[in-house]
């Protein structure tokens, strides 16, 4: 069986790679080829996806030399990644559990209702600085990054005193029109600040999550974790929501602006149920089989590297009515745009009062928002692994 090239770039702005459907009817699992050369299987329909993220003979382990990246990283990307891997999501049973449930008291519905008030705080603060500034605006860096990272530091604990180094730096990391060598360097800054920081919490605690973590180290979670913790959290929580925010303001621009947003909270809370869906933005994961493992028609041999496609089962026409159709009242927690399994968001909760506070405030306080630019002519990040805008310029 010859090897498709992988990942595929999205083409039409909103929707998923040309070809998904067609793996899904006539080869579900099947055999790709990763920018570094190496081989890995792709799996794309809903119940397999789900089959095999809670299959005890796959690994999350993103140390693993056949670990599936569809990225091209340097070796010591590859080790870094490893390293931020082992403090949470890369870590399989019987350490992942434990890890989990010590971070889960952090991400209840209670803890991130308590955030609502800061994360409606910088929502107001930047809407108020865009509707004073001048027009056309570019909403990644007036509303996405400024919210999202935000919400970071109160989550780390990070002192306002450092916050406009903090925003900086975080910002440049992940902005593609910025040098590559900048954006290392800016993400070396962050690691060696979260590593200070940390040692601050260990020395003198404090009321927040990393605080309350350093208070409970062991053996098993040594200082070096706990920086590890900070990184993926940073990492996994930050772009993703960034890029749901501006993904979602586009396509409710194009689904009739103000007009398409619920004002009933319940009614909102599907419409951005629906968004996650339908964007799927993180599109796949990455595993490894332990065993050899039978599913959609193959066999995956035990050591080969396995892409879950969570983009394609939200896609998945067995599963989900005309699911190349946006329905805002429809929406449903069925989708699997968090995962599915033990590893599914944590930062779940999280994400969606921002979604949810975002999208109600702005196109309340910005009823008239409009693109500023042709939607073709939207610099889309085709090629990254979280799907998203390098800029938003909007007007209104
Ligand atoms: C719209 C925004 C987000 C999306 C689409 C998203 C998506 C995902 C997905 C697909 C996974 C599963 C990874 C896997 O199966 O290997 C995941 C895991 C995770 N996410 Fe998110 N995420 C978002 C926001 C956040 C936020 C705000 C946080 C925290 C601040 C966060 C923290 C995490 C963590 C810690 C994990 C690993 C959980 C584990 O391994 O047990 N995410 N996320």
């Amino acid at each position: 069986m010859c090897a498709m090239a992988f990942p595929v770039p999205r083409t039409c702005p909103f929707d998923l790679p040309a070809g998904y459907a067609a793996l899904r009817t006539e080869r579900p699992v099947s055999r790709v080829r990763l920018p570094d050369g190496q081989l890995a299987w792709l799996v794309t329909r809903y119940e397999d996806v789900r089959r095999l993220a809670t299959d005890p003979r796959i690994s999350a382990d993103r140390g693993h030399p056949n670990s599936p990246y569809t990225e091209l990283v340097t070796a010591q990307g590859r080790a870094a990644i490893a390293a931020v891997g082992r403090s949470l999501i890369g870590l399989d049973p019987p350490e992942h559990g434990p890890r989990r449930r010590m971070l889960m008291p952090e991400f209840t519905v209670r803890r991130v209702n308590g955030l609502r008030p800061h994360i409606q705080r910088v929502v107001d603060e930047s809407i108020a600085a865009l509707l004073a500034g001048p027009r056309p605006a570019e909403l990644v860096t007036a509303l996405a990054l400024p919210v999202t990272s935000t919400v970071i530091c109160e989550l780390l604990g990070v002192p306002y005193a450092d916050r406009d180094f903090f925003l900086d730096r975080a910002a440049v990391q992940v902005r593609r029109d910025v040098p590559p060598e900048r954006r290392r360097q800016a993400g070396g800054e962050l690691r060696a600040y979260l590593d200070r920081l940390v040692t601050g919490k260990e020395r003198d605690g404090g009321d927040d999550l990393l605080s309350r973590l350093a208070a409970r180290r062991n053996a098993e979670f040594d200082h070096d974790q706990l920086v590890g913790l900070a990184m993926l959290l940073l990492i996994a929580g930050f772009e993703s929501t960034a890029s749901m925010i501006v993904l979602g303001v586009v396509v409710l621009l194009e689904h009739g602006g103000a007009a398409a947003v619920p004002k009933d909270p319940a009614a909102l809370g599907l419409a951005v149920e629906e968004l996650l869906r339908y964007l799927s933005i993180v599109d796949t994961m990455p595993r490894v089989a332990t065993a050899d493992i039978e599913v959609g028609g193959v066999t995956i041999p035990a050591g080969d590297g396995v892409l879950l496609s969570f983009a394609s089962a939200n896609h998945d026409a067995d599963t989900f009515d005309d699911p190349a159709g946006l329905r805002l009242g429809r929406g449903s927690r069925q989708h699997v745009a968090f995962g599915y399994g033990a590893h599914q968001c944590l930062g779940q909760n999280l994400a969606r009062a921002e979604l949810e506070i975002v999208f109600r405030s702005l196109f309340t306080r910005v009823p008239g928002l409009r693109l500023a630019v042709p939607l073709a002519d939207l610099p889309f990040k085709r090629d990254a692994s979280v799907y998203g805008l390098d800029r938003l310029p909007v007007t209104w």
